[in-house]
């Protein structure tokens, strides 16, 4: 209750866009969650085991992720990033543990479970996965045809274009391929791809990697001011440190095949971990810091 953001996320993801869909399903499984837990978490992860022959990616994994927040997701190379996206999306199937996403399993052979689960999220996968041979205006399609095929198809262009432009794109860009753009533009295509269901829960896999300073930091505002104005709970896996600083409500680290802390980025800083020290107190963290706090006073 003392939380403003939470009441409002739901109302704002139906009321914000008019072209949103409010079909009876969407409408009746997007409150279901609250009720179900209360509001508090859009994602719970309890005891996640993931192995691939011998090899043990995660082992005993506890992860929450609150309504309305961007959570990032940080830990080495190959530490299990991706892997606990696919498991918590439902797309790979985890050795054990239970996970709940917005109130439905993700474990569950129930298809109805999946579905709520694939209708509620957005993602934007890390190779960015556009079809090449598509535009990007029949690219963000895709979705709407696959979980709306009672639209019309006027509506579904309609719409398309609508996300797209959310997405910071110029109109003309829909018709484009996407060879036919840069990589930022690439990504943005994506994100409107992710958008497209108006999913109250997002998913993004290290969205900036690849782009240049001046890029990832437009597409970083771009993503905390959709967040803001769709009320979207976010969950980020990034590398990045300029992003976690400017963006990221929490930052949960994987390591040891854990979660090892999931807290605001100033206890994550101070946590006693050698990868965390290591990340957090490297040169490049300093000069992310100095970005987030430009030294103002002292030109005056
Ligand atoms: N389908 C799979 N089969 C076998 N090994 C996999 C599979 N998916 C991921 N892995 C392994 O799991 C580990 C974690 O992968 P990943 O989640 O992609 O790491 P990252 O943190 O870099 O995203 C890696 O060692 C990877 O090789
Ligand atoms: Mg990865």
């Amino acid at each position: 209750m003392g939380d403003p953001k939470k009441p409002e996320a739901g109302r704002r993801v139906s009321g914000a866009n008019a072209f949103a869909l409010t079909n009876d399903e969407s409408r009746i499984t997007s409150d279901q969650p609250a009720d179900a837990d209360g509001g508090e978490a859009a994602i719970r992860v309890r005891g996640l085991v993931n192995r691939f022959g011998s090899q043990t990616v995660h082992d005993g994994l506890d992860l929450d992720v609150r309504r309305g927040e961007i959570i990032g997701i940080v830990g080495g190379s190959g530490t299990g990033k991706s892997v606990l996206m696919r498991s918590i999306l439902g797309l790979q199937r985890p050795t054990d543990g239970s996970i709940e996403v917005l109130g439905a399993d993700a474990r569950s052979d129930d298809p109805r479970q999946r579905q709520h689960i694939q209708r509620h999220t957005g993602v934007l996968f890390q190779d960015g996965a556009l079809f090449s041979s598509l535009t990007v205006g029949e690219n963000v399609e895709v979705p709407l045809r696959e979980h709306h095929p009672e639209l019309p198809e006027t509506w579904r262009r309609e719409l398309a274009l609508l996300k797209v432009k959310l997405a910071g794109l110029p109109a003309d860009a829909a018709s484009k391929l996407p060879a036919q753009l840069s990589g930022g533009m690439r990504k943005r295509a994506g994100l409107a791809r992710a958008l497209a269901l108006d999913p109250p829960l997002l998913f993004l896999d290290e969205p900036t990697a690849g782009l240049d300073p001046i890029g990832a930091a437009a597409f970083d505002h771009l993503l905390r001011t959709l967040q803001q104005a769709l009320g979207l709970t976010v969950f980020l896996i990034t590398h990045d440190l300029d992003t976690l600083y400017a963006i990221c409500d929490r930052v949960a680290v994987l390591a040891d095949r854990k979660v090892v802390i999931n807290a605001p980025l100033e206890e994550v800083e101070r946590f006693d971990h050698p990868w965390v020290q290591e990340y957090f107190h490297g040169p490049r963290a300093r000069a992310a810091r100095g970005q987030r706090n430009p030294p103002r006073q002292e030109a005056d």
